[in-house]
């Protein structure tokens, strides 16, 4: 099968392959997928660059996210069957092989039927972003309905769900993203309010939609600025990191306290099978009725692979602004 991996950590034009593989097959309770379409997350990037810290198989297919149609399965797979239509995530991780090939065979634990309507290029692009965006809003913060819900970053892959998830469980929404263009994408996402970080008065759109203060903060960038977002936080408001391994920023501890605010932190991929097939379902229906939309920016071949890691580099790492959501890949 055609697979784009990697033999050597390092810089994605000279690393990233596109060539023959052996096809794998499905023992146990792995699932045979013929992959429709994959799409790109940041962590790529530092599973590629060698920035991560757990080993890789030799050769490394890239990709944590994929969906397609179910071709065979193993003699212990119960949930699917042969032409059932899947969408997962959560492989490349862990030492697991990943997604960017015409083939992958996960555990079934990592699937979930695609329902009817949606294409395999809006489930991948929803896979691990929708399934973070979900961990932090429900079993994290366990947002309620008439919350306000403050989303650093709403353009991108993890901030555009948390946005339309947010509205969908009845809370407020204000979300920022880096250009008019982006600002205005983000209220047709539903945001109730949206500003732009490089030049809006952000402490003034917070007091405008929420003159107490947010409920919820949402990070998505790697710096935070805790003296600010503190700042923006109701009492007892609730706060989610789950980016930026390298950052070490002060925290205001006397204003954190005082207001009684609460710090959850998490990554996808260590949460239960059972926990990512919740979000899983929600995602399901959300994607069915209309309520939540992928947001892709980019639709390229698979030979691109090489391509497509350069630009969530140059946008994750050096904050380009060239994205404006997923980028999807299809074989
Ligand atoms: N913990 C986990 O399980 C988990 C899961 C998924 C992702 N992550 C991490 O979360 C981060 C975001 O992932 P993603 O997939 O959403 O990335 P992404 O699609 O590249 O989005 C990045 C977002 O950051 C915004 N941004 C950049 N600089 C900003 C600034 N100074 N202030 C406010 N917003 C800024 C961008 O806005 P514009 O494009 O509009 O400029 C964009 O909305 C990554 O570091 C990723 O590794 C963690």
């Amino acid at each position: 099968m055609k697979a784009a991996y990697i033999e050597a950590t390092g810089p994605a034009e000279s690393t990233i392959k596109f060539g023959d593989l052996p096809k794998p097959s499905p023992t146990g309770t792995q699932v045979l997928v013929k992959v429709g379409a994959v799409s790109v997350n940041p962590i790529d990037t530092y599973l590629r660059n060698g920035a991560n810290y757990w080993p890789l198989p030799k050769p490394f297919i890239i990709g944590c996210d994929l969906a397609g149609t179910v071709e065979a399965v193993g003699p212990d797979v119960r949930r699917f069957k042969v032409g059932d239509r899947v969408w997962g995530s959560n492989q490349g991780l862990l030492g697991r092989q990943g997604t960017f090939a015409e083939y992958c065979a996960p555990e079934e634990q990592w699937l979930y039927p695609t329902p009817a309507p949606v294409t395999d290029e809006q489930s991948a692009a929803c896979a691990l972003v929708g399934i973070t965006a979900h961990l932090g809003l429900f079993r994290e913060i366990q947002l309620q309905a008439g919350e306000t819900v403050f989303v650093n970053g709403g353009s991108g892959g993890v901030g555009s769900l948390v946005v339309q998830m947010a509205k969908a469980a009845g809370a407020r929404v204000l979300a920022t993203a880096g250009s008019a263009e982006k600002v205005a994408a983000l209220k047709q996402l539903g945001a109730d309010a949206a500003v732009n970080y490089k030049t809006d008065d952000i402490a003034a759109a917070v007091k405008s939609l929420a003159p107490a203060g947010v409920n919820v903060y949402w990070e998505t960038v790697r710096e935070p600025d805790f003296e600010k977002i503190v700042s923006y936080l109701a009492e007892r408001g609730r706060m989610i990191l789950m980016a930026g391994r390298d950052a070490r920023p002060v925290f205001p501890v006397g204003p954190f306290y005082v207001k009684g605010c609460s710090l959850r932190g998490f990554v996808m991929f260590k949460a239960t099978p059972g926990e990512q097939r919740a979000a899983a379902d929600d995602i399901n229906r959300w994607l069915s009725s209309g309520k939540l939309k992928a947001n892709i920016s980019r639709v390229l071949p698979l030979n691109q692979a090489a391509a497509a890691h350069q630009l969530q580099e140059e946008n994750t790492l050096q904050k380009a602004g060239t994205l404006a959501g997923k980028i999807v890949l299809k074989p």
